[in-house]
């Protein structure tokens, strides 16, 4: 690095856990740029004035995380679609002096799934949440070509919200609010190709540990079939109890940690046009999380 090189970095408050900055720097390394990558933890009220200061300071582009998805919008000079679909932005870009919004957590989980040789196109799937992180999978799963989506929530009128504006921007797709029911999901399951679990159960350290019955208080785990792919979004070294189910059941899984790579990776290829050292990366990632005595999800730690 010289004495000036190109500024980059991520917006969330707090912001201690993020792993952002060592996956960027590690890029940044690896391509031999000029580049630093810095945690900001910009306090809710000035959030305005830090995202305006991005231009001022010719920071090259940031990453936003929790609280400032939503609050950064209005400050930003244009929206990509899925940002505008989605409602949120998890990347910045200062291009010709212009802000320009993108959010890269839907596409990252759709390319976590491809890097495992999974497709969405064409699939039946239920997904369990509807808080952010559900919207912006929701939302890319609609874009990917998703034959039928059951979205189920705790908070049912949330789920009714999502699937009502997933319904505005795709009148075409397959939509359907499920009941967060065992009843509901034991008939549906047969017919369905994935399970997604984008809501934050399971971060709790030992949730489920030992557990047979169930795999997570979300689904019966009897349920799940060889042929599922079941996902979450979460990671925890030794899977979550959904996936550990899973993996009982003889299903596929897929876990947090490629979401977390490859959101990671699109804002890497919009801010610099260089492929991210995906395999680099993750050793790094596995090496820092295994120093870590609690899992996280993906939304809070990108
Ligand atoms: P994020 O932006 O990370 O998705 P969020 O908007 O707070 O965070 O959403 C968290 C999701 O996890 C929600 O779908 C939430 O359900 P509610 O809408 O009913 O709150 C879900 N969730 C959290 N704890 C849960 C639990 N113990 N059981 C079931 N769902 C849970």
């Amino acid at each position: 690095m010289t004495r000036s090189p190109e500024l980059y970095g991520i917006f969330g408050y707090p912001i201690g856990h993020s792993l952002s900055p060592l996956m960027q720097n590690t890029a940044f390394a690896h391509h031999g740029l000029d580049a630093l990558y810095l945690p900001f933890a910009v306090h809710p009220e000035h959030i305005e004035t830090a995202v305006k200061a991005l231009r001022a300071l010719a920071i090259r582009g940031v990453n936003v995380t929790i609280p400032h998805k939503q609050t950064v919008m209005p400050w930003l000079d244009e929206l990509a679609p899925e940002a505008r679909l989605i409602g949120a932005v998890n990347t910045i870009h200062l291009q010709d002096g212009h802000l320009i919004g993108y959010n890269t957590d839907g596409i990252g989980f759709v390319r976590s799934l491809a890097e495992e040789g999974a497709q969405v196109t064409g699939q039946r799937v239920l997904l369990l949440g509807a808080g952010g992180a559900a919207r912006a999978i929701a939302v890319q799963l609609c874009l990917s070509g998703v034959q039928q989506l059951y979205v189920a929530n705790r908070t049912r009128a949330r789920a009714e919200e999502l699937a009502m504006s997933l319904m505005q921007s795709f009148p075409h797709a397959n939509i359907r609010v499920m009941a967060m029911e065992e009843q509901a999901f034991t008939a549906c399951l047969p017919d369905l190709d994935m399970v997604v679990n984008a809501t934050s159960v399971g971060m709790q350290p030992h949730a489920g540990d030992g557990e047979a019955v169930r795999a997570s208080p979300l689904l019966p785990s009897t349920s799940l079939l060889p042929r599922h792919l079941v996902c979450d979004i979460v990671y925890h070294p030794q899977a979550t109890p959904l996936l550990r189910a899973a993996q009982r059941q003889g299903a596929r899984t897929v876990d947090g940690l490629g979401m977390l790579i490859h959101q990671g990776a699109e804002a890497f290829e919009i801010w610099t046009g260089r492929s991210f050292p995906l395999s680099l990366i993750r050793a790094k990632l596995l090496e820092a999380l295994a120093k870590r005595t609690t899992p996280g999800s993906v939304p809070e730690q990108a």
